[in-house]
């Protein structure tokens, strides 16, 4: 059992909320996750994707979180910390947004608050893993506080690990 508290699972910034999720997300999900192009998923798909994540947050304590934008209502992507290549205990931070919303600084401002929202779980430190190519994500990392710890390799892609300590 982790000896952390439970995430908040309802956050909100200027322009968005972090709530959980709805069996009425499963749409809007299986189109963000068709959107990386390799596959075009169903919504069924979207809803069993959804029962894993609660599933995994019942066990664990914290959450990818949908991102509602506040004026419009709608669900622009998601936010939170999953254990990933990372710890229970020095999870990571992971978004993804649909291009639509891209560039606007919603990443950014969802991430701030996931970020204070892990430190409010008495957790000291966080990482997050991108490919090196990702120059957006990167760049929302650094403005977050992240930085280099090293890169790895998975085949032939460049994995980097970035990681910044809580207050
Ligand atoms: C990564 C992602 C969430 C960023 O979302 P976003 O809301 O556009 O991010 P923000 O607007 O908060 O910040 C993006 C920053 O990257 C910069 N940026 C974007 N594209 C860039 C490029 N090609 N070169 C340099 N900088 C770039 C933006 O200018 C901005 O920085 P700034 O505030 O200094 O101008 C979004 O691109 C995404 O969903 N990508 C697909 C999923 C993904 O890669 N997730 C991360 C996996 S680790």
């Amino acid at each position: 059992m982790s000896t952390y508290e439970t995430m908040a699972f309802h956050l909100e910034t200027e322009r968005l909320i972090l709530r959980p999720w709805a069996e009425s997300d499963a749409a809007e999900f299986s189109a963000l996750l068709s959107e990386r192009g390799d596959e075009t998923y169903t919504v069924e798909h979207g809803r069993e994707r959804i029962a894993k994540l609660l599933y995994a947050t019942e066990i664990t304590g914290i959450a990818l979180l949908p991102i509602q934008r506040r004026a419009e209502g709608d669900f622009i992507g998601y936010c939170g910390l999953v254990i990933g290549r990372s710890t229970l205990e020095e999870p990571e931070i992971a978004y993804e947004l649909f291009r639509h919303a891209h560039g606007r600084g919603y990443a950014t401002e969802a991430a701030r608050a996931v970020v204070g929202a892990a430190g409010a779980t008495g957790r000291k430190r966080l990482w997050s893993t991108v490919g090196t190519w990702n120059t957006p994500s990167l760049r929302v990392l650094e403005k977050l506080g992240f930085e280099q710890d090293r890169v790895s390799m998975e085949g032939t892609k460049e994995v980097a690990w970035l990681t910044r300590s809580l207050p």
